[in-house]
């Protein structure tokens, strides 16, 4: 059966039949890996907002909180998502050499990626949009806990919101499969020379040419280069999901 531990609950895979013995199956994953909560993933994510579709098979306190590489991430594993599988993609933003830079974080949720950034990869500023309120108030506890306040603007919105031009050296896209729609808005506030870390799935056979086109088509007479494509982790049978470090030139 499938399990991870997020923060300090854990997480069981849904399977069929499990409704009938679902007391019995939390009371042997809470004592055995020592679990103050247990919950059934039903159905993975949905929606614009990507909210978590759990189920409390044991205990009642669905608060986690997860120590990741000197970060400190609180969030509800009933209210918001946090992908596991994303640890190097976080652990990478907090290797980036970002001095003087303002960043733009467009898809923050409760700071996966603005949180390492910000506290270890010296940036000067990093706007964190999120338009989720349950995601955007525990962003708000994370940015305090982890002492990042000083650098780090949260936002509650929508990222096509943000009128400025040319404002960020460097903006994220950390949301998949619809990120292509938001290329437009990212362009609008990238200064030229900027970097975008773009996030997406795509066919594994083939996604260098299919990140390219996306790029060519969005970007029309705009110059780009392609620095950087690596994979986060598997998305579905033969697709991964990718993030490309696009600079647009
Ligand atoms: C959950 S994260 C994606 C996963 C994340 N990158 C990770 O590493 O686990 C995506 C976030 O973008 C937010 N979001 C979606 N559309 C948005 C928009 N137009 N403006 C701002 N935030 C948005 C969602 O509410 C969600 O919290």
């Amino acid at each position: 059966m499938r399990w991870e531990y997020v923060g300090n609950i854990v997480i069981i895979r849904h399977f069929p039949g499990m409704e009938a013995h679902e007391k019995e199956i939390g009371e042997v994953y809470a004592r055995e890996l020592d679990a103050k909560t247990v919950c059934v993933d039903m159905s993975g994510v949905s929606g614009e907002f990507r909210v978590p579709d759990m189920k409390v098979i044991y205990g009642t306190e669905t608060e986690a909180v997860r120590r990741e590489n000197g970060v400190l991430y609180r969030f509800d594993v009933t209210k918001v998502m946090f992908s596991s599988g994303n640890i190097e993609e976080r652990e990478r933003m907090a290797k980036l050499d970002c001095t003087g830079e303002t960043v733009v974080d467009m898809f923050a949720g409760i700071g996966y990626f603005t949180l390492p950034l910000a506290k270890f990869a010296n940036p000067d500023t990093v706007i964190a949009v999120e338009k989720n309120l349950d995601a955007y108030e525990y962003l708000v506890s994370n940015i305090e806990e982890n002492g990042v306040s000083d650098r780090v603007t949260p936002v509650l919105g929508d990222n096509r919101n943000m009128h400025s031009e040319a404002l960020a050296d460097r903006v994220l896209m950390g949301y998949v499969q619809k990120t292509r729609e938001f290329i437009p808005y990212a362009l609008r506030i990238i200064k030229p020379g900027g970097v975008i870390h773009y996030h997406d799935t795509f066919y594994v056979n083939g996604h260098e040419g299919e990140i390219r086109k996306v790029f060519e088509e969005a970007l029309g007479d705009r110059r780009f280069e392609i620095l950087a494509i690596r994979e986060v982790k598997s998305f579905a049978p033969s697709v991964s999901h990718y993030v490309a470090d696009v600079r647009i030139l």
